[in-house]
């Protein structure tokens, strides 16, 4: 754990320079747009640790798979999310002395991620050599309303010489992934052009044929005013810059505009991208930094005004909230269909920007809530197209029918191979499920179940029915040699939550089949033909749900997370020394595997999805048996443990929960943020107050709030959308408001009770 940021309601401040921890403050600073993303990484040369970012969007490498022993089955590819071209450099030397933060006395620096206008800024004075002190103002931001424009306004200002200059603009395509498997560089150079204001170049994928197009345009002003200067185009392979040299006076800044735009053969065609590129840099240079800004600002205004939760009396909660709110909306704008949401977005190599179970799983509900209804179906109906994609998956494992959806995909095939992971982590296909349910119960779409929910529904329950299998000794149906959420065990029999969420998907694909018959018996007939669905498969699903095995303990009246469960030494995370954790930094893997403790919710993940399922006393006495032995070493841990505890009412564990999810990046919880962010996990943070502390849960499409308050907390509110209406709840110590902003009457129900509410209405806490 880190505590360097300074909070502040809607600003992320590092004040003073930290170069250890400039490899965690260059993810936690990081900007994006849905199109792009960029690490916060210095525009001027840094020797210093650093890890150089920036991705587009959709623009993947298939590394060749690097295994110490293959085993059939595993993919032949890892797909990685690609660390695409330099945009932002911008070399400075002074008097023949580069500028480099690593190298010279950094007299005063901070770095200040504005969230609420969606801008990146830097100010430091640096003391060259001869005691030359430097002050440089850097601030830039990707659009959003120009998705392929990054604009960066950077000054220079000798604070106690003259001196000559030389500021180099560059754009460098030779960028190696740091994770790439053989050491290899995945780009190669396909244009290139310079001239007196500007330069372009194009450089494609070696596999695969991804061209992506960066041009930059730029503006020296000297003194407020535009300027003229001498000018040298450089070029090496796959870069282009030029040099420009000036004259620096004592006290005046020296500003340089760079203008960039960002395009890929995923948008255009390869030959248009760079006339495409050119009329768009002309556009965003001749309207400007700061008209850009303003529009850029106004997009993200509105995105605050839907999706912001305000937190009143606790300023490191609600700097928190903000931060996740606005990394996730950095990432996934839900415009392109063909995007999904990667655990660490645009901030990171590790894990990409692969899709996981964590979309369906964790960040849905966000978007359900928070934007239009198109962005949730849309992510929902990625996976739809890439059924055929899982059907082959299931077919390459062995299974002669069914559908199973791969743990880490770029484009439906799986491309992660651990086999722990990518033969037994098979609980994705019931996340898959359940988010068909949950977006349905939301929006009452359920057109959507007759356009493509079915299909994939019929899908995912043929794997089951196959993947199980029926137990003499046990009389039952079992589901052997999986890896549950918790990835701290591996190959176990029975995980309850993989059994629980089979058989519920089972259960809801009967329950969809009978309301198609009985709405819409043709779309019905025509589906059915289209699958092929049998009678006699309805009825093994039918025995699958009555004699499905469920690991239990009787004596403490809870679920087991899996056969065998208490033969393990049973001790709690409280007795462990702090220097044991995390686990996954200072045990072997054997040591982990061995022990009791638990990664991330299992047996309470499956609570956390059906909790309409079971009564108050079994979530809390599964809850008070299982979260003493986990240590949260996922980041989509606490999160789930956070709701479980406000629904139990024990506001302090759901605070501390709360905590751990909100600030996990910006404290480093589990000191692995240098890697990345984790985005997927922020919206788990929106989760924790929204459906926590807020209570809400839609239970036969029906809104329900349940709210409780932390007592460190004033007051706390938010806005979702439901249907056709737009709720702000806000909750104080004393009373839950709910005001119904559009006027579209909507029942819900408040601790319990039924209100129609079509304006406002206040009702006392309980
Ligand atoms: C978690 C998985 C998750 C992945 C990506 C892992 O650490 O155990 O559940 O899908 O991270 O976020």
């Amino acid at each position: 754990m880190k505590q360097y940021i300074k909070t502040d309601e809607w600003n992320i401040i590092e004040e003073g320079f930290h170069p250890e921890d400039q490899l965690l403050s260059e993810s936690i600073f990081s900007i994006g747009n849905g199109h792009m993303g960029q690490r916060a990484n210095f525009e001027e040369q840094y020797s210093g640790e650093s890890l150089q970012g920036s991705y587009m969007a959709g623009v993947y490498y298939t590394d060749k798979t690097k295994v110490g022993w293959w085993k059939n089955g595993y993919p032949e590819y890892f797909a990685k999310v690609l660390n695409a071209a330099n945009w932002i450099g911008i070399n400075v030397i002074i008097d023949g002395e580069t500028l480099d933060l690593a190298k010279c006395e950094v007299k005063e620096f901070r770095r200040v991620l504005n969230m609420k206008d969606g801008f990146l800024q830097r100010t430091l004075i640096a003391r060259l050599s001869r005691q030359k002190e430097i002050r440089i103002d850097a601030k830039r931001f990707v659009s959003m309303t120009v998705k392929e424009a990054g604009l960066i306004r950077y000054s220079v200002t000798p604070l106690n010489f003259y001196g000559e200059c030389r500021i180099t603009p560059y754009l460098d395509g030779d960028i190696k992934n740091t994770d790439s498997n053989y050491d290899e560089k995945f780009w190669e150079e396909v244009y290139k052009e310079n001239s007196v204001d500007g330069a372009a170049l194009t450089v494609k994928t070696r596999k695969l044929d991804f061209h992506a197009g960066s041009l930059m345009k730029y503006d020296i002003l000297q003194g407020g005013k535009k300027i003229q200067c001498s000018t040298e185009p450089v070029e090496k392979d796959k870069y282009v810059g030029c040099n420009i040299s000036l004259r620096l006076k004592q006290s005046e800044e020296t500003v340089l505009y760079k203008y960039v735009i960002n395009v890929t053969s995923r948008d255009k065609a390869r030959d248009e991208l760079i006339p495409y590129g050119r009329t768009r840099l002309e556009e965003i240079s001749q309207k400007g930094f700061d008209a850009m800004l303003q529009e850029h600002s106004a997009a993200w205004h509105k995105k605050w005004k839907e999706s912001d939760i305000v937190i009143e009396g606790d300023i490191s909660a609600q700097q928190a909230i903000r931060f996740n709110i606005f990394q996730l909306n950095q990432t996934y704008t839900g415009e392109d269909a063909r995007l999904n949401i990667g655990p660490k977005g645009f901030t990171g190599e590790k894990y990409g920007g692969s899709t996981y179970w964590d979309t369906e799983a964790y960040c849905l509900p966000f978007y359900l809530s928070t934007a239009d209804q198109k962005i949730s179906r849309n992510l929902l109906i990625y996976r739809y197209k890439q059924l055929e994609k899982a059907r082959e998956n299931a077919a390459k494992l062995g299974f002669s029918k069914g559908a199973l959806y791969p743990m880490v995909t770029m484009n439906g095939e799986e491309c992660h191979n651990e086999w722990e992971i990518t033969f037994e982590e098979i609980h994705r296909n019931g996340a898959i499920a359940y988010a068909v349910y949950n977006y349905v119960n939301y929006t009452g779409d359920w057109d959507y179940l007759k356009e493509y929910g079915l299909e994939v529904l019929l899908e995912l329950s043929r794997f089951w029915e196959e993947r199980v299998n029926f137990s003499e000794s046990k009389n039952s149906y079992v589901i052997l040699g999986v890896t549950g959420p918790n990835e701290y065990e591996n190959n176990v029999n029975n995980n309850w939550y993989t059994n629980r969420i089979a058989s519920w998907t089972l259960e809801y694909t009967l329950e969809v089949i009978s309301w198609m018959k009985e709405k819409d018996y043709p779309t019905y007939k025509i589906l059915e033909d289209k699958s092929g669905l049998k009678e006699t498969e309805i009825s093994k699903w039918m025995d699958i749900i009555k004699r499905m095995y469920y690991p239990v303990d009787e004596e403490r009246n809870i679920f087991l997370q899996q056969d065998g469960y208490l033969d393990k030494e049973q001790c709690l995370v409280k007795e462990l020394k702090k220097e044991n954790l995390p686990l996954n930094q200072h045990w072997s893997w054997d040591r982990i595997l061995r022990s009791c403790f638990i990664k991330q919710a299992d047996v309470l993940q499956g609570l956390y999805f059906l909790q309409d399922k079971y009564d108050l006393d079994t979530i809390r006495r599964n809850f008070h048996f299982y979260e003493p032995r986990t240590v949260h070493e996922s980041s989509l841990s606490p999160c789930i443990h956070a709701i479980l505890a406000a629904k139990l009412k024990d506001k302090d564990k759901a605070y501390e929960m709360y905590l751990k999810t909100a600030r996990l990046d910006l404290d480093n919880y589990n000191n692995d943020t240098e890697d990345g962010c984790h985005i997927t996990s922020m919206a788990g943070t929106w989760m924790s107050v929204v459906e926590g502390f807020g209570g809400m849960r839609v239970v036969k499409e029906k809104l329900h709030f349940d709210p409780i308050i932390p007592d460190t907390w004033k007051s706390f509110s938010f806005r979702i959308k439901f249907r056709e209406s737009l709720l702000k709840i806000a909750i104080t110590k004393d009373k839950v408001a709910i005001k119904n902003e559009n006027g579209k009457a909507v029942t819900l129900s408040v601790y319990g009770k039924d209100y129609s509410i079509d304006k406002e209405m206040v009702i006392p806490v309980q």
